[in-house]
C-alpha cells in the first residue's frame, strides 16, 4: 500500500527475494507510469530491480485487489506532519478503513513511520469492527533515499513488533534470506525504535553543526574534529558531517512528531526542541557567509547548486535549498538554482528563482555559488570555465564537499562550514588572474578581480 520510496523499494526487493507482490497506490498516474515501465522516483538501482522482477510484480489502484489476493499487506503510505507538528495518519487510517469485513488470515504490516501508540489504536479499532482475526505487526523501515535498495537488502536490523508472536513470525519469514539481526518487540516499542533512531541521528547532526559553528569562532577545523571524534567506538564516524542542516521527508517530521508526542503527554522534550532550532538556524548560516564577502545581498546574483535534500534523490521535501532560496529572495538577491534531477520537483516551491538545467548557465555572471547538495557532478566544479563565468569567484560550500586548498589554488574564494576562514583578500591569488567577468565596483568588502 503506497508506491513511494518505501513502498516501491519494499515491493521491488521482496520480489527480488522471490515473493509475489501487488503494489497499490491511490494515484492513478503513478500506477500508470509503473505499468508503462517507468519509475516515478529517482532512486539508484531501483529500476533495475523492478525490471528484473516484473513477472512477480503487479500494479493496481484497487485496494480490493490487494486484500483479495494477499496474505500480508505492508502499509507504506506517507505520514507527513500536520500544522500542529504531529504525524498526519489520515492515509494510514484510509488503508485500515478499506479493509473488507471478511478477510481471514490477513496481517497488516505497518512500515510507515507512525507515532508510538498507533498500533494499539489500530488494534482496538480492528477489534471493535469485528476484525480480531486480522493481524497487526509493526515493521518500521530504516532505508535512506539514495541507497534505499542496498539498505533494504543489507539492513542493520529488522524490527518486528507484534501483539501475537506468530504474526511476527509470518513477517520474519519474508526476510529470512537477509542476513540481519531480527529484533522482536511489542508493537509500541517497535514504533519507538524508529522515532528514537531518527531523533538520535538528527541530534548527532545538530550536535556536529554546533561544534562546527564553535570551530569557526576558535579557528579549528570541524572535519578534523569529526575524524578524531569518530574513531572513538563509543561515538562512531557516521552522521558527523557538518553542513547546512538536515532535511528530507523523514528527519524533520519525525523529530517534530516525537517532540509533539512527548508534549501531548505533558513531557517537554527539551533536547529535541534544541535539535530542531539548531537545524533551522543552520540552514540560514549561509546568508551570513555570503554577507561577509559581498556585503548587502541586494541585487547580487547567487546560484544554489543542488535542490534535492541529499544527493541521488529527486526528493525536495524539507530541503535546506528551499529555505535558503526564500531567505536570499527576502534579502533581495537574484537567485538561480541548478540540480541534476530535482528541478521539476522543486519548481512549485521556488517562485521567483531562475531554475537552470545547465550548471555553467546557472553560475554565469553570479556573485557566489552555494553548494547545497553534494552531487558528484560538483566534484569538478571549481574549473577554469566556471572561474571565467562567475562575476566574483566565491564558493560557499554548505556540505564541506570540496577540498578548500584545491579550490583556492584554482582561483576561487572558499567558505566552508566549521573550517578556518580566511579574509577574502588573503584568499585571492597573489597574481591577478585575467579578468573576464563584468566588473562590480560596489563589490565590498570582496575585491573584484
Ligand atoms: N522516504 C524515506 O526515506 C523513508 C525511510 C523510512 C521510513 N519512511 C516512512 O515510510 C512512509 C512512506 O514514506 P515515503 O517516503 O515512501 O512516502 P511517499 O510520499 O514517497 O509515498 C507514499 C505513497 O503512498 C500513496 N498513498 C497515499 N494514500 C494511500 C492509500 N490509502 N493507499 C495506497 N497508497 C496511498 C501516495 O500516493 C504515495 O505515492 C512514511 O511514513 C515515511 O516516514 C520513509
Amino acid at each position: 500500500m503506497g508506491a513511494g520510496w518505501v513502498g516501491l523499494v519494499t515491493a521491488a526487493c521482496f520480489a527480488d527475494l522471490g515473493h509475489d507482490v501487488i503494489v497499490r497506490d491511490v494515484e492513478a498516474s503513478r500506477i500508470a507510469e509503473l505499468e508503462a515501465g517507468r519509475v516515478p522516483i529517482h532512486e539508484p538501482g531501483l529500476a533495475k530491480v523492478l525490471d528484473r522482477n516484473l513477472n512477480r510484480l503487479r500494479f493496481t489502484t484497487s485496494s480490493a485487489e490487494v486484500f483479495d489476493r494477499t496474505a500480508l499487506a505492508f502499509v507504506c503510505v506517507g505520514t507527513p506532519p500536520t500544522y500542529a507538528g504531529d504525524a498526519d495518519l489520515s492515509a494510514v487510517w484510509h488503508v485500515v478503513d478499506e479493509l473488507p469485513d471478511s478477510k481471514d488470515g490477513l496481517v497488516l504490516v505497518m512500515k510507515s513511520t507512525v507515532p508510538p501508540g498507533t498500533g494499539e489504536r489500530v488494534r482496538a479499532w480492528l477489534d471493535a469492527r469485528g476484525l480480531s482475526h486480522v493481524g497487526y505487526v509493526s515493521n518500521p523501515e530504516f532505508l535512506a533515499e539514495g541507497t534505499a535498495v542496498a539498505d533494504f537488502m543489507r539492513p542493520d536490523r529488522i524490527v518486528l513488533g507484534s501483539f501475537r508472536r506468530e504474526q511476527g513470525d509470518r513477517v520474519a519469514t519474508l526476510y529470512k534470506k537477509l542476513a540481519a539481526p531480527v529484533v522482536r518487540t511489542d508493537v509500541t516499542s517497535a514504533e519507538m525504535i524508529k522515532y528514537a533512531s531518527n531523533a538520535f541521528l538528527a541530534t548527532k547532526i545538530s550536535f556536529i553543526n554546533e561544534i562546527a559553528n564553535v570551530c569557526e569562532e576558535v579557528g579549528a577545523d570541524v572535519k578534523l574534529v569529526a575524524d578524531g571524534m569518530g574513531l572513538d567506538q563509543r561515538i562512531g564516524p557516521h552522521f558527523l558531517r557538518a553542513g547546512i542542516g538536515y532535511g528530507g521527508s523523514c528527519f524533520p517530521k519525525d523529530v517534530a512528531a516525537l517532540k509533539q508526542l512527548a508534549g501531548n503527554t505533558g513531557y517537554h522534550f527539551q533536547l529535541l526542541t534544541s535539535v530542531i532550532e539548531v537545524n533551522e538556524l543552520q540552514k540560514r548560516r549561509v546568508v551570513g557567509k555570503l554577507r561577509k564577502h559581498l556585503g548587502s545581498l541586494r541585487d547580487r546574483t547567487v546560484a544554489l547548486l543542488g535542490l534535492a535534500f541529499k544527493p541521488d534523490t529527486n526528493d525536495v521535501r524539507e530541503a535546506s535549498s528551499l529555505v535558503l532560496a526564500q531567505r536570499l529572495l527576502a534579502e533581495e538577491a537574484q537567485v538561480r538554482a541548478w540540480d541534476p534531477v530535482a528541478i521539476e520537483d522543486a519548481r512549485p516551491h521556488l517562485a521567483g528563482v531562475q531554475l537552470c538545467e545547465d550548471l555553467l548557465e546557472a553560475v554565469t555572471g553570479t556573485d557566489a555559488a552555494v553548494i547545497v547538495t553534494e552531487w558528484s557532478e560538483l566534484e569538478a566544479f571549481p574549473s577554469p570555465e566556471v572561474l571565467a563565468a562567475m562575476n566574483t569567484p566565491l564558493i560557499v560550500d554548505g556540505r564541506n564537499f570540496l577540498d578548500p586548498e584545491a579550490v583556492r589554488r584554482a582561483g576561487f574564494v572558499y567558505e566552508g562550514i566549521g573550517q578556518p576562514s580566511l579574509p577574502a583578500e588573503e584568499q585571492l591569488p597573489p597574481l591577478p588572474v585575467e579578468f573576464r567577468g563584468t566588473p562590480t565596483p560596489s563589490l565590498a568588502p570582496m575585491r573584484a578581480r
